[in-house]
């Protein structure tokens, strides 16, 4: 029996890294412009924490400059749009970015609609999700549907025309990648299904797809008898699953049965080291893009 590839995210993720931070460089010698990018956290959540601060090292490490923005988890949703305002005004920041999830009595879309499309380094405005859904190229895509879809396009391999099924249909994911992966022209152009929890029989979509995408939030949902012998599966789950065993009392498990999967799988991305890292390379990316288009 042969065993899947692993999709080596860290490794293209280092690679997008090195590059960006050579955009950064160039910038910064031909123009004088610093990148720099601002994080916006609301309350004390553990995961967003680690997430932010994973993103704000990378930044530091790509010469991209970054301030945090720590905000007590009872602040009102007028003072967190206040916050972005004066981020919004400030010719030093380049990127906005604004750690979901947000408190319940905070409106996401409030908050995402106030950040300016220009710095909207998350793609989540929906300015920038509509330039997505309307086959237009010059607008931010959100981080982890870009990283996925480099993540396939690196490892190799036309995807024109495969069929790709998305598990999930979630608006940091599931939505904007099913629109980028069928964007026209090489090296996609795929024929993407959705697949969501009003879904008959997930199985017999996902047994016929080329491609698995999951992103459903659901820990270790995607079976081996769920995948055809050969697909590629992309994993894009991160989820704390309890784990008395483990000093942290949890453990990250991502949306696919690894092992299983693995079996039978031509190629499948781990859980960590595969999606996680390509979403942070892709926002340092945007980050430089935000730049180098503000330096004309
Ligand atoms: N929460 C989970 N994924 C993301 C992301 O890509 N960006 C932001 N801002 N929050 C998230």
């Amino acid at each position: 029996m042969t065993m899947a590839a692993i999709l080596d995210g860290r490794r293209i993720a280092a690679e997008i890294r090195a590059s960006v931070a050579e955009r950064v460089d160039r910038l910064r010698r031909a123009r004088g412009i610093v990148p720099g990018i601002a994080f916006v956290t609301v309350g004390e959540d553990p995961a967003s924490l680690a997430y932010v601060a994973m993103k704000d090292r990378a930044c530091a490490e790509a010469g991209i400059r970054s301030w945090q923005f720590s905000l007590p988890r009872d602040i009102s949703e007028r003072e967190v749009l206040e916050r972005i305002a004066a981020l919004a005004a400030d010719p030093a920041v380049h990127g906005i970015l604004v750690q979901l999830p947000l408190p319940g009595h905070i409106a996401a879309a409030a908050v995402q609609s106030a950040v300016p499309p220009e710095k909207d380094v998350d793609g989540f405005h929906p300015v920038n999700m509509g330039r997505l859904l309307l086959g237009e190229e010059d607008g931010f895509v959100p981080c982890t549907p870009a990283g996925v879809v480099e993540l396939l396009v690196r490892s190799g391999g036309s995807w024109e025309g495969r069929d790709v099924v998305v598990v999930g249909r979630g608006a940091i994911v599931g939505r904007p990648l099913a629109a980028l992966l069928m964007r026209k022209g090489p090296p996609l152009n795929a024929t993407v299904t959705v697949c969501h929890t009003g879904t008959r029989d997930l199985a017999r979509h996902t047994r016929r797809a080329d491609i698995v995408v999951a992103a459903a939030g659901r820990p270790r949902f995607l079976t081996a008898e769920m995948v055809r012998e050969g697909a590629v599966v992309i994993d894009v789950g991160i989820n704390r699953v309890d784990d008395p065993s483990s000093p942290r009392g949890y453990r990250l498990a991502g949306d696919v049965d690894f092992e299983g999967v693995s079996r039978k799988a031509s190629a499948v991305s781990p859980v960590p080291g595969g999606v996680g890292p390509m979403t942070i390379a892709m926002l340092l990316s945007n980050t430089a893009r935000a730049a180098e288009r503000r330096a004309g």
